[in-house]
């Protein structure tokens, strides 16, 4: 086509996105699908939260490009409190539609390369593509829980350009790995003798199962830019809220991310950001909120990937989030037979005959397309119901053994029906 410029004539858009958009029109038209292609929260918003929005409908000025001062100020506050981080301003804060758009300017301010992990999520490196910036593959296996280490960072990445940028996310999605303190301490060491900042993605922090999150920034603060928001732990995805911290010394990148953002978004939403203060507050309405909402994803997670397990695929279990990355390498001989080489092929597979919805590793998520990995999102549950129930338990005691088959059926039927496919497959 005449009037593309030639990256963007082939360009796809985001396959998880993509693919949602498919199913949801089956699903729509009648046909029964178990979807587990899709992460988003399956919880509704906190009431006190909705409350707050309505009540500031009326705010209808653009706000500060940078956002909204308590809001910042509140921002500061909960991760002092939450994550230790004690050392950001309001000033060092900008806030934007969604963490993701502010990953995608900072990557339009800087000049080195890309740094991710792989598997990683699918928007890193499509954003750098667009953002004419090269990128750079670390792969992380199963067998090592899907984690960056420090030799790693020292073997790839000593000679990296300045301005170049590690993506660096933890808890992780697509694998739902989380890091250990001395695993932290090994990479900031790495780190701190490259040229690389890491642009740190904590969007699942909230939804570690034990509460206990453990941040790069608190090892390597000069060096890393903190990027999280209101979409997974409080389920505001389409409220549209991210924020990004940098630490004082990178002001110069934050002042081109905040030009590129006055010519671009202009500022986020304005009754969202005044609605966010009540939940960054992190009073004990929102604690109380997301420990019952990580309960829950801790014990689907933990059947998930139990169940698979059982069946002969490779699963690492899950820390946090909505996520499992499972390997179904196990069964290659088995797909051989049925014609199957790769991982697209085996989703393609999974839905015409178990009726599930998998995204495949590879490509959306970096892994090779030889592989036999998904993304597995464990959401397709009334996560209203689920509250519900879990809220007549105490916090102190584990969920009764039943909770999963009676709250989340759906979520159990579909990873029934991908075991009795396995069961199906011919033999090799
Ligand atoms: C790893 C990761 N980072 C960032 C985002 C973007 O979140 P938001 O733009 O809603 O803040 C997502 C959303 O799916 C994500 O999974």
């Amino acid at each position: 086509m005449e009037h593309l410029r030639e990256k963007f004539a082939s360009m796809q858009g985001a396959m998880n996105l993509e693919q949602n958009e498919r199913i949801k029109e089956l699903q729509k038209a009648g046909h029964k699908i178990y979807h587990l292609g899709f992460g988003q929260s399956p919880f509704p918003v906190p009431d006190f939260a909705q409350e707050a929005l309505q009540s500031h409908a009326d705010k209808a000025e653009y706000l500060p490009v940078k956002g909204l001062q308590k809001t910042r100020q509140r921002i500061c506050e909960y991760h002092a409190r939450i994550d230790g981080h004690t050392h950001f301003t309001p000033d060092d804060v900008i806030i934007g539609p969604g963490s993701k758009d502010l990953i995608f300017l900072l990557m339009n301010a800087l000049k080195g390369d890309v740094y991710l992990a792989a598997p990683t999520w699918t928007t890193y490196k499509p954003q750098s593509v667009i953002a004419g910036l090269d990128c750079h593959l670390l792969k992380t296996q199963r067998e090592n829980g899907w984690k960056l280490t420090g030799d790693q960072i020292k073997r790839e990445c000593i000679d990296c350009k300045p301005g170049s940028v590690l993506i660096f996310c933890n808890p992780d999605n697509p694998t739902g790995a989380t890091y250990s303190e001395k695993e932290l301490g090994s990479l900031a060491d790495a780190i701190r003798n490259t040229n690389m900042l890491v642009l740190c993605d904590e969007i699942y922090a909230r939804l570690k199962y034990d509460g206990e999150h453990r941040s790069l920034v608190t090892y390597l603060p000069e060096k890393c830019i903190l990027s999280t928001g209101i979409s997974k732990w409080a389920s505001c995805g389409g409220w549209r809220m991210g924020y990004h911290m940098y630490p004082q010394n990178l002001r110069p990148i934050l002042k081109a991310v905040q030009a590129i953002a006055s010519n671009s978004f202009t500022c986020c939403s304005a009754p969202v950001q005044y609605a966010a203060i009540s939940l960054l507050q992190f009073g004990d309405n929102a604690v109380e909120y997301v420990r019952h909402c990580r309960r829950v994803l801790s014990n689907v997670g933990g059947y998930c990937a139990k169940t698979l397990s059982a069946a002969g695929v490779q699963v690492v279990h899950p820390n946090a989030g909505y996520y499992i990355f499972p390997d179904f390498e196990p069964f290659r001989a088995r797909f051989k037979v049925k014609g199957i080489t790769t991982g697209e092929q085996m989703c393609d597979a999974i839905l015409k005959e178990a009726k599930v919805c998998l995204l495949a590793g590879g490509p959306a998520f970096l892994d090779e397309t030889s592989r036999f990995t998904v993304r597995l999102c464990f959401i397709n549950f009334d996560g209203a119901q689920a509250l519900k129930e879990s809220g007549k338990f105490s916090l102190n005691d584990p969920l009764p053994t039943d909770f999963v088959a009676k709250c989340c059926k759906d979520t159990v039927d579909a990873i029934e029906a991908i075991v009795t496919w396995l069961k199906s497959l011919p033999d090799d």
